[in-house]
């Protein structure tokens, strides 16, 4: 038999180790000397954590991943026909896995030449344009490595494109950045041009809080994931089982807050910032919130945003919304 040369990864790498490091960095040093103390959940990704989340999206509990792909199997025909989508670019692609659904659509629609991923995990973006390339041939598939929220880079300028941001990643942002990234996204795009955004939608609390406190401990083994990040490269001697994971509803905001909660008092040393951190016994830190929202209120930030809300799919049981917008 003979071998096929592996033909060149098209991933274009956005990201130095030097520029991620420097993030980092300030990240961990803004957010470690605040009072509460916080970690922006962007760190949750490295290989480790991205495999986590893949294994979260397949617990019982854990409904948005499934119900975002129900809603995404019954409207990626209308989707393809009103947007004609040329190219599709996707933010935080990681697995590209429910993307298939509008790819086909795209493909079975005859307008759909290109599929650009971006993801701020290599690994996880080198892996699906792999995959991707191979099924479907007909498609130039170009993956970006980079930070999500620098949209140039992130947001290629393409004919006829449509941009998704799935997952409900959209609820890790707070309401300052969210108006700012969809603000953002807005100014990327010409007019006629298309957002597609995934949205969690509030539910009963008895529905959302376990979703992000399973019965297995998956997402407590998540959520601990981010501080063996900083560990390895930042060199702190956090010790992940010292912690608790924590989940709540807060009701006002209308989001979902996971935490770490500090299982004694102890002193962290981050060796690479010359850090010394005090955690008291029982202390919380803020690792994400991930918001969830109603029609009416995606529509609104939206609208101040730029774009016009053209359809609003959901599931029968309204827990998960996939808003299909246009730039205005
Ligand atoms: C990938 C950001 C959409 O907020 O639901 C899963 C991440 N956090 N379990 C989410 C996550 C805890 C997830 N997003």
């Amino acid at each position: 038999m003979t071998s096929t040369p592996p033909a060149a990864i098209p991933v274009q790498v956005h990201l130095t180790d030097a520029d991620i490091d420097a993030a980092l960095v300030a990240d961990v040093r803004a957010g470690l000397t605040a009072a509460p103390k916080h970690l922006p959940p962007k760190w949750f990704y490295d290989a480790r954590g991205s495999e986590l989340f893949e294994e979260i999206t397949a617990l019982p509990e854990y409904y948005p991943t499934r119900t975002e792909r129900a809603v995404l199997a019954a409207a990626a025909d209308t989707i393809a026909a009103s947007t004609g989508m040329q190219t599709l670019v996707e933010l935080g692609s990681g697995s590209s896995e429910k993307t298939r659904l509008l790819l086909d659509a795209g493909v079975r629609a005859g307008t759909l030449t290109t599929y650009v991923p971006q993801d701020v995990s290599v690994s996880a973006l080198q892996g699906a344009v792999d995959e991707l390339t191979v099924a479907y041939p007909a498609l130039s598939v170009e993956g970006i490595a980079s930070d999500f929220s620098d949209l140039s880079v992130s947001i290629p300028d393409r004919p006829g494109r449509t941009v998704a941001f799935l997952g409900g990643t959209l609820g890790n942002l707070t309401p300052a950045e969210r108006a700012g990234f969809l603000t953002g996204i807005a100014d990327a795009l010409r007019p006629g041009e298309h957002l597609l955004i995934g949205v969690g939608l509030v539910v009963d609390e008895s529905i959302v809080v376990p979703a992000y406190d399973d019965a297995q401990g998956v997402t407590a083994a998540f959520n601990k994931n981010v501080l063996s990040v900083i560990d390895g490269r930042l060199h702190a001697d956090f010790d992940p089982d010292a912690f608790d994971h924590v989940a709540l509803w807060d009701a006002e905001n209308e989001w979902i807050e996971m935490r770490l909660r500090a299982q004694r008092a102890m002193t962290v040393h981050v060796a690479d910032l010359d850090l010394e951190v005090e955690f008291a016994e029982g202390e919380e830190m803020r690792t994400e919130i991930s918001a969830k929202f109603r029609v009416e209120g995606i529509t609104e930030e939206l609208v101040a945003a730029g774009f016009d809300v053209t359809r609003v799919f959901t599931d029968t049981d309204d827990r998960f919304a996939v808003v299909l917008a246009t730039r205005a």
